[in-house]
C-alpha cells in the first residue's frame, strides 16, 4: 500500500487504549466542573491538572506552538479556541477538545455544552452533531471508505439544515496526532482511503448553525464562524475493527 496510514498492532494498542481513555475521562471531569462565572482558564487549569494525576500530558500544549493544555471554543467559536480571562455565562455552549499523550500514543477527543443549560435552538445544534459523530462512527467498517464516513455525517447535518466546516478535518491518530488518512466531514473524493483493520481515526464534526464560512482571529488559532453563528463540535478516536468499531475514547 502506497499510503502512509499506520495500522496499529495489539502491541501498540495497550498502549493507545489507556491513552484514549485517559482522554475519555479527563474531558468527563471537565464538562463536569465547569460552572457559569468560571473563566477559560480556570477550565483548562483544571484540565491541566486532571491530564497530570493520570499521568499523562497535553498532546495540545506546544504542538505548533499552541499555548493551552485543551481547546476551549464558545459560542461562534468553532475549535482552537485559547483559554483566558473570559468568564463563562449560563447558556453559553463550550466545546472542549482534549488530546493526551501516554505510553506514546494520543488519545483525541472532544464535546460540546451548554454551560447551565441552553435553550432548544442550541440543544438542537448540539444533538445534531452528536448524532452525526455517531453515524460517521457507525460507517467506519472495515471494506468501506473514509468517504463512507464524510457522507454518513454530511447527508445527516446538511438535511437538518446545518453546515459542516471544510477547512478543518478528522484524520488518523496513534503516535501522531494528525496520521493519513484525513477524515473529512463532507464527501471529497481526494481523502477516499479504504478503512483496514487497526486503523485508528479520529471523526470530528463541526457544525455551524449558519453558513460553513469560518475565520481566524488575530491570536492565530482561534477558528470561528464567518457569520457569528453558533456551532458545536463532537469527536471520538475510534478503532476499525474486523467487525464494528470500537469507541477508544470511551471512559466506560
Ligand atoms: N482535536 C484537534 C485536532 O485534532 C485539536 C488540535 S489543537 C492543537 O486537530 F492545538 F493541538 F492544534
Ligand atoms: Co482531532
Amino acid at each position: 500500500m502506497a499510503s502512509g496510514i499506520k495500522l496499529k498492532s495489539e502491541a501498540d494498542l495497550k498502549c493507545m487504549r489507556p491513552a484514549c481513555r485517559i482522554a475519555a475521562e479527563v474531558l468527563n471531569e471537565i464538562v463536569q466542573f465547569i460552572k457559569p462565572g468560571m473563566t477559560t482558564r480556570h477550565v483548562d487549569e483544571f484540565a491541566r491538572d486532571q491530564i497530570k494525576v493520570r499521568g499523562a500530558k497535553s498532546a495540545f500544549l506546544g504542538y505548533r506552538k499552541y499555548p493551552c493544555h485543551t481547546c476551549l471554543s464558545v459560542n461562534d467559536e468553532i475549535v482552537h479556541g485559547l483559554a483566558g480571562d473570559r468568564e463563562l455565562n449560563l447558556g453559553d455552549l463550550i466545546s472542549v477538545d482534549v488530546g493526551v499523550i501516554h505510553k506514546g500514543f494520543i488519545g483525541d477527543n472532544a464535546r460540546t455544552i451548554a454551560v447551565g443549560g441552553c435553550g432548544p435552538a442550541a440543544q438542537r445544534l448540539m444533538e445534531v452533531t452528536e448524532t452525526a459523530l455517531n453515524l460517521g462512527i457507525a460507517a467506519a467498517l472495515p471494506g468501506n471508505r473514509v468517504t463512507d464516513i464524510s457522507r454518513a455525517v454530511q447527508e445527516y447535518v446538511e438535511s437538518n439544515g446545518y453546515s459542516l466546516v471544510r477547512e478543518f478535518v478528522g484524520h488518523g491518530v496513534g503516535r501522531s496526532m494528525h496520521e493519513e488518512p484525513q477524515v473529512p466531514n463532507f464527501v471529497d473524493i481526494k481523502s477516499n482511503e479504504k478503512l483496514l483493520p487497526g486503523m485508528t481515526i479520529a471523526i470530528e464534526p463541526m457544525v455551524n448553525a449558519g453558513g460553513p464560512d469560518i475565520k481566524i482571529l488575530k491570536d492565530g488559532w482561534t477558528v470561528v464562524t464567518r457569520d457569528g453563528s453558533l456551532s458545536a463540535h463532537f469527536e471520538h478516536t475510534v478503532l476499525v475493527t474486523d467487525g464494528k468499531p470500537e469507541i477508544l475514547t470511551w471512559a466506560g
